[in-house]
This record gives structure tokens, sequence and C-alpha cells, in this order.
């Protein structure tokens, strides 16, 4: 961590001196460092400023999934729901963080039944009664992004898959209890893998959730095959995600060769996933996007 004299401006932008701002949090977190703990650095704690950029991006990203949630159903192309989106982004003022990210050619992920994530909408699929569907929305508002991603269900689907589809949503929200700050973010991602496992599922190990607000994707990795007691110490002021893939079958996955992108899982079964975004704060957490 960069040093800064005591009577120096704060690094947080409140205008404060360091001494009676941020230097005694600092001093917390060198505590952590010190006994051998992953700390984040300044870079990914967001100042009140920044927070609010992320919060007003989230809301965005919330409208637009508001949006795609009042008109998908059987019958609707993903096509359709990725002009949904980047319509609706636009008219609200913010641009589609997948449009381009490494390449990726449209403004949504729509991810059905046994596909794990990344699923590139197409004019080809078609929503059907029975399927159920990832739409994963990521916005960049006035120089900040928010990421959230949330599960529909088709008509009448099977009980199976409507189980999975409300434990998965389970598991977030044990991940979100567990979201504390001077905590591990080792012991929340065990608690969602604890409730999954609970529930006769797996996690995916290979993807999870990131740290967001001043890019697209920051640090820390946010695993749910950590251990307590291990990953980074959760910050006021961090944010990042919460968004297990959990399958109903084998952990396992294979990304489809064809495009590079979609993740499928290995035995066919079924995957579901839930999506939040969190600022950590003093007492808990605080939701920028679900
Ligand atoms: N929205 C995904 C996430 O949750 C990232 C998708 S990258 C994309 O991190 F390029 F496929 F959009
Ligand atoms: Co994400």
């Amino acid at each position: 961590m960069k040093k800064i004299g005591r009577n120096e401006p704060c690094w947080c932008g409140s205008g404060r001196k360091y001494k009676v701002c941020h230097a005694s949090f600092d001093e917390k977190i060198q505590g952590f460092a010190d006994r051998g703990y992953m700390v984040p650095s300044h870079e990914i704690i967001k100042t009140p400023e920044q927070i609010e950029g992320i919060r007003r991006s989230g809301k965005v990203n919330i409208a637009i999934l508001d949006y795609v949630a009042q008109r998908i159903g059987p019958g609707i192309s993903t096509e359709q729901i990725d002009r949904w989106v980047s319509e609706k982004t636009k008219e609200l003022g913010g641009i589609a963080a997948p449009l381009g990210f490494e390449g990726y050619p449209k403004s949504v992920c729509t991810s059905i039944n046994s596909q794990v994530c990344h699923g590139i909408p197409s004019e080809e699929d078609i929503l059907k009664e029975g399927d159920i569907v990832n739409v994963d929305v990521s916005t960049l508002y006035k120089g900040y992004y928010s990421d959230s991603s949330r599960m529909f269900c088709i008509g009448e689907v099977s009980q199976e898959a409507r189980t999975l589809v409300e434990d998965v949503r389970k598991c977030v929200e044990t991940g979100l209890k567990n979201v504390k700050p001077w905590t591990c973010l080792g012991d929340m991602g065990n608690a969602v893998n604890e409730y999954a496992k609970g529930r006769g599922y797996t996690i995916v190990r290979e993807i999870g959730g990131h740290g967001i607000g001043l890019a697209f994707h920051e640090e820390p990795f946010v695993s749910y095959v950590a251990k307590p007691g291990q990953e980074m110490i959760m910050v006021p002021g961090m944010c990042f995600t919460i968004e297990p893939m959990v399958n109903a079958g084998k952990a396992d996955i294979f990304i489809d060769d064809s495009n590079g992108w979609t993740v499928y899982t290995e035995d066919g079964s079924l995957s579901a996933q839930w999506e939040v975004q969190v600022v950590v704060t003093e007492q808990g957490y605080e939701i920028m996007a679900y």
C-alpha cells in the first residue's frame, strides 16, 4: 500500500487529512496483511463518489433486466432479448458492456438449460415451454460498471428445473448473508458451496464472481470452492459479484469450440445461475444490482 503522510489529503477523495480519515482503516487492513491474509489494494476500495456512480449504473442494469422480465416467454428468440437489451440500454444512456468485450459479439448473454454461461443470442434459439434461461446483463453507465443476472422459467417447467432455479437463488442469498466486513471471501464462498452441496448440486470451479466498478472485471476473483479463512478480506467499499454457476449433475464443463464462448455442463445436466452485485459496508452489504 502506498504510504501517505498523516497530514496529506486522504486517498478517498474526502478532502480531509489522512490521519483523521482512512489512516486507522488502513492500519486495520495492514494488521490483516501482517497475519498473512490477502487484503485489497486501494484501487479496489471504492470512494463514496465512485460508489454513488456504481449505484446509478446498477439501477440501469436492474431496469434493463426488469424490461426483459416483462417480455420474455415461449416463442421469443434469444436474438430478440439481445435487441431489447441493446435498445433499453441506449434509451437509458448506457453502453452494453459485453458487446466487443474480448471480442464477444452480442450485448447480453443468454444461457439455456445445460448452457452454464456465455450463451450467445441467436435468431435460431427460440425459447420454448419447459426451458430455463439465464439472462446476464452488464452495463457501463457514466464510467461505472454494473453486472447482474436472473433465471427465467419459460412457461411450465419440470419440478427438477424449478427447484434448481429456486435453490440457486437461495445459494446467492446465503452468500449475501455472509458478506460481512473484515471476514474472508472464502467464508462466503464456502457457505454458498455448502448450501449447494446440501441440495445435491455442484458448483463450477473455473468461473466465478469478480470485483467490478471502474472496470468490468477487477480483483478479487470470487470462488465457491474456496476454504473458510482464505481468499481476500472483505473491506468496506469493496464492490464485487456473487454469481455461482450451479449444476444439477457434475461440476465439469466444456467450451463450445465453434464460438469459443459458450460453456456447457459436460454431462448435459441442467445449470442455473443468479448474479448479484454488492458493495461491502460497515454493517454488511448493499445490493447494487440483482
Ligand atoms: N456478465 C458476465 C459476468 O458475469 C461476463 C460476460 S463476458 C461476455 O462476468 F463477454 F460474455 F459478456
Ligand atoms: Co459477473
